[in-house]
């Protein structure tokens, strides 16, 4: 089975994977499959600074390469206030991370189909009264390192970083954490307070994605 992503879809990766947008997450995926050679980076994050930056979409298409390069992929909605990731691949919520953590340690995940070959999702599940309490878990922990042997990468989607504790959370449980910056609308100070936020934690920033650059932007090389 196989998708293509309707007009107007953000998923750029799917809709026009010629367009420079598309390249660009290439090579991000090439940068961070081989960040570090002798410690694969298997479990990454994505986060921003404050909401709409972008990182649902930005996770999504870089998700959607990495499965292009034969990858197996797993993209969990761990964005337990705002998730948004099924909404993008047109799948459902009901079953999800919240759904996994109150079942038994040897139950299959709840993984749906993405109609992208070797990607699939695992969705928020119904929202929970206290997200973080959920992320920081000794369940959270081990359903991590289920994913971990389902797949080559798993990839998390978070809240903000600067708005509540979830993403600094899973942070210190990934390999990696990627930051989302909006062009022009990311403030560089909280940009910076987002870095030490996370180097608090202990977190492996390993790469930054400047999300609605133009590239004839005079101010953008
Ligand atoms: N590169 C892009 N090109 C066009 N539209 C985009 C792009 N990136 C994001 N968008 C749009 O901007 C909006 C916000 O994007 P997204 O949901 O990924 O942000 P977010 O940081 O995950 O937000 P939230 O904080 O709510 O989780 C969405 O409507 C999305 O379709
Ligand atoms: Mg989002």
């Amino acid at each position: 089975m196989s998708i293509v992503a309707p007009e107007r879809s953000p998923l750029v990766a799917l809709r026009d994977p010629r367009s420079p947008a598309a390249e660009a997450f290439r090579t991000l995926r090439t940068n961070i499959l081989f960040s570090s050679l002798d410690r694969p980076l298997r479990t990454m994050l994505a986060t921003s600074t404050a909401p709409d930056e972008g990182k649902s979409v930005a996770l999504a298409n870089l998700a959607i390469t990495m499965a292009q390069s034969e990858q197996r992929v797993i993209l969990v909605d761990c964005d337990l206030r705002r998730p948004g990731l099924h909404t993008l691949f047109g799948l459902g919520n009901d079953t999800g991370v919240t759904t996994m953590v109150l079942e038994q340690d040897d139950a299959a995940p709840p993984l749906q189909a993405t109609g992208v070959a070797g990607l699939s999702l695992l969705a928020s599940g119904p929202l929970p009264p206290r997200p973080a309490d959920i992320l920081g878990s000794r369940r959270m922990e081990r359903i991590i390192a289920r994913l971990r042997d389902e797949a080559d990468v798993v990839l998390f989607d978070t809240p903000p970083v600067l708005a509540v504790t979830d993403a600094a959370v899973l942070a210190a449980r990934v390999d990696g954490v990627l930051l989302v910056f909006a062009a022009g609308r990311t403030r560089r100070e909280r940009a910076r307070r987002s870095r030490e936020m996370l180097e608090k934690v202990k977190a492996n920033i390993v790469g930054v994605v400047l999300n609605g650059a133009q590239a004839n932007d005079a101010y953008t090389y």
